[in-house]
């Protein structure tokens, strides 16, 4: 597309049955935001919509788990979501929902126009169903083997291994999500849009069109798809939470969350028109308007196959010129995951990093799953804190004003003559729009947040090597050159800055006081003006824009994932059940006895056993205990131990043990022996062990 009119920018619509974690705000919602700040500085008429998608089956899932109704649900994590986003930056034009009446006419209107241009396929199929629960299975309420990948936790709609959508039926041994019980078949009438009616038009427009410039992870997952051929794909669900099917003799149905959701972008763009009195059509219909949709790497075929076919079939509406979904991002090495709450949850990050939220958001952008996957850790972050943001940007602005301050009272001073190294540097800051610009339109926000950093390590280097400390004693004229040098860097990493740490660009306005009047400048200002900050401008004074954060600060969020990590093993840990009652008489045939081992080796080619000689006190003898795996020969000699004394006799590969050697676990679930001298500490005991 050449120069667009105008910018529709989405950031997929998060399911309301949760908090917002890192793992969306670093795949979708800061790259989302980063661009369209980005867009607004140079001028463009751009809006950034959103809302919570607020049907579907994990809601209603998530209020049967808490005994609530799938509404309260919907209203308590929009309100969640809602402030978050908030409290991170992410500037939407419009953060609607999708229970709104807006959507719900919208989505039916949406619905009738397809169905009435005969674009949906009416057919009577036998679905999954629960006969317990009374109820069909679709999407996340069935789960069973992935046909394409083998994943066996797949969903009813989408394979989350393979990214494949797939209809409850592909599933291979399908389970109820709501019984444990294996469905049986039902038939049931459903609209189903025949996608591979529009497998051409998709091809043609994504594989022979110009979208061969998506990313290679997008365009690469769509042209597998439609290589192996597209489906008619079921748009209602017999479900009772959801927007009613606009047709008669559809009760009880509703339109399939996939199908809902992604017009969601629509109606949330009808309400911010209706609220500022604008006309959204010309943001949907218009053919130079670039639409764009961020979105995690699990949305793809939606974002990608099915919602363009539906806006193809419905006919007015203008198709996605890119979708710059990324990768996943990890956490400390392993999956994020809400069940396991493994994750950092965003109000939980405020209430740790009050005023913060720059950091997180550089950290993330700095290593954003852009195109793999990639791992969050804690000590990535402190490091993206302490060395870029602290000791190049902050003590880069720091030192700037202090001795702007300083020397001349926090007013920019008049240059005299510029030395070749000024001119350069000043070319230089001119470049930066241009390159950071540059990255930003090819969806490469790391590589543009690095860019801002390295205006800063300019500013820093141009201070150090000219150190006007040391000049201001003897050069007067030429230490207000440079410091009206490092004022221009200064001022252009306000501006430039914006986008990826709107907090501190704010604030960083404030203390250079360029809010508004002449110093205030925008995107192109910075490679265009002749001055940028100008002189005799009166800055304020200095504030601290980042703060160290210490070891300690660190460790606190390891802790409390380490906490999360056992917890959820607890939870998880299958304890042996109590075997059946003994008689006190069985258990006073037992002849326990405190041995001292005297000798051990291992039994050779044997990874477990290792061949003991005891002294019980009756006698020495020879146990073979399969503890070799938990320790040395060499390190358990002279230890004291606790020995059933009167077991049979077994012969081990040819080794006659005669007794037992008694062993628990301890705590952190390691083997040990149950030591005659001191207690062990074990709380939940496996049990004493033949060893
Ligand atoms: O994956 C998700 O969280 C979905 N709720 C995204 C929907 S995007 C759009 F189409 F609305
Ligand atoms: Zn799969």
């Amino acid at each position: 597309m050449n120069q667009p009119k105008r910018y529709t920018i989405t950031a997929a619509l998060p399911y309301t049955n949760g908090a917002i974690h890192i793992g969306h705000l670093a795949g979708v919602y800061v790259p989302a935001d980063i661009y369209t700040r980005y867009l607004r500085l140079i001028g463009k008429d751009v809006i950034f919509i959103c809302g919570s998608d607020e049907h579907g089956v994990p809601i209603t899932i998530k209020a049967k788990k808490e005994g609530v109704t799938p509404q309260d649900i919907v209203d308590k994590y929009h309100g969640i979501i809602k402030t978050s986003f908030e409290d991170f930056g992410i500037s939407f034009d419009n953060y609607s929902r999708t229970t709104a009446k807006v959507h719900h006419e919208t989505a039916q209107e949406f619905f009738k126009t397809l169905y009435d241009k005969g674009e949906f396929i009416e057919e009577i199929t036998e679905q999954l169903y629960d006969e317990e629960a009374d109820q069909f299975l679709a999407d996340r309420f069935v789960t069973g083997t992935c046909p394409k990948c083998g994943n066996e936790e797949a969903y009813g709609d989408q394979c989350e291994k393979c990214g494949s959508s797939l209809n409850a039926t592909d599933l291979i041994n399908p389970k109820s999500a709501i019984s444990g019980n294996v469905p049986t078949l039902k038939e049931t009438k459903h609209w189903f849009l025949p996608l591979d009616k529009h497998e051409e038009f998709l091809r043609e427009w994504i594989l022979k069109g110009h979208k061969k410039d998506w990313k290679s992870n997008v365009y690469g997952q769509v042209k597998s798809w439609i290589d192996d051929g597209l489906r008619p794909r079921a748009v209602t669900r017999d479900l009772d939470w959801g927007i009613p099917v606009p047709l008669k003799g559809a009760d009880g149905k509703v339109l399939y969350v996939w199908f809902d959701a992604p017009i969601g972008y629509i109606s949330s763009t009808k309400e911010w028109a209706e609220r500022v009195g604008k006309d959204w059509e010309p943001y949907w219909r218009d053919k130079d308007t670039k639409l764009v949709h961020f979105i995690g790497k699990d949305n793809i075929v939606f974002h990608c196959i099915i919602f363009p076919a539906m806006l193809k079939a419905e006919g007015s509406y203008v198709l996605p010129d890119n979708v710059p979904a990324n990768e996943f991002l990890n956490l400390e090495g392993n999956k994020l995951s809400t069940s396991k709450n493994w994750a950092v949850w965003l109000p939980e990050y405020l209430e740790d990093f009050p005023n913060q939220q720059d950091v997180l958001r550089y950290a993330l952008t700095a290593n954003a799953p852009e195109t793999k996957d990639n791992d969050f850790t804690w000590k990535d972050f402190q490091a993206r804190n302490n060395n870029e943001l602290v000791a190049i940007f902050g003590n880069f602005i720091n030192r700037v004003v202090v001795l702007t301050d300083k020397y001349y009272d926090g007013v920019a001073p008049e240059p005299s003559e510029f030395s070749a190294v000024d001119q350069e540097t000043l070319a230089a800051v001119k470049a930066y729009p241009d390159v950071i610009a540059s990255s930003i339109e090819r969806y490469r926000f790391r590589e543009a947040s690095q860019e801002l950093i390295n205006l800063a390590r300019l500013g820093n280097k141009y201070l150090a090597d000219e150190e006007p400390w040391k000049l201001v004693k003897t050069d007067e004229a030429r230490t207000k050159t440079i410091m009206f040098v490092a004022l221009q860097i200064a001022s252009a990493l306000a501006t430039l800055s914006e986008p990826f740490l709107p907090f501190t660009a704010d604030k960083l306005k404030h203390i250079l006081n360029i809010h508004s009047g002449e110093a205030k400048n925008s995107w192109t200002d910075i490679s265009s003006k002749t001055v940028i900050l100008p002189t005799g401008h009166k800055i304020g004074k200095a504030e601290l824009l980042f703060s160290k954060i210490e070891d300690e600060a660190i460790q606190a969020q390891l802790d409390k994932l380490m906490a999360s990590k056992l917890a959820n093993e607890a939870a998880n840990k299958k304890v042996e059940p109590q075997k059946e009652t003994i008689s006190f008489e069985d258990f006073s045939k037992l002849d326990l006895r405190v041995g001292t081992i005297i000798e051990a080796k291992k039994m050779p080619k044997t990874n477990k056993l290792l061949v003991l000689k005891v002294d019980t006190g009756i006698d020495v003898r020879t146990i073979v205990s399969g503890i070799a795996e938990s320790f040395t020969a060499e390190e358990i000699i002279g230890k004291r131990v606790t020995v059933l004394v009167n077991l049979a006799p077994r012969t081990l590969r040819g080794v006659e043990s005669q007794g037992m050697i008694l062993m628990t676990e301890s705590e952190d679930g390691k083997l040990v022996f149950v030591n005659p001298d001191t207690a062990t500490k074990s709380k939940v005991p496996n049990g004493l062990q033949i060893s």
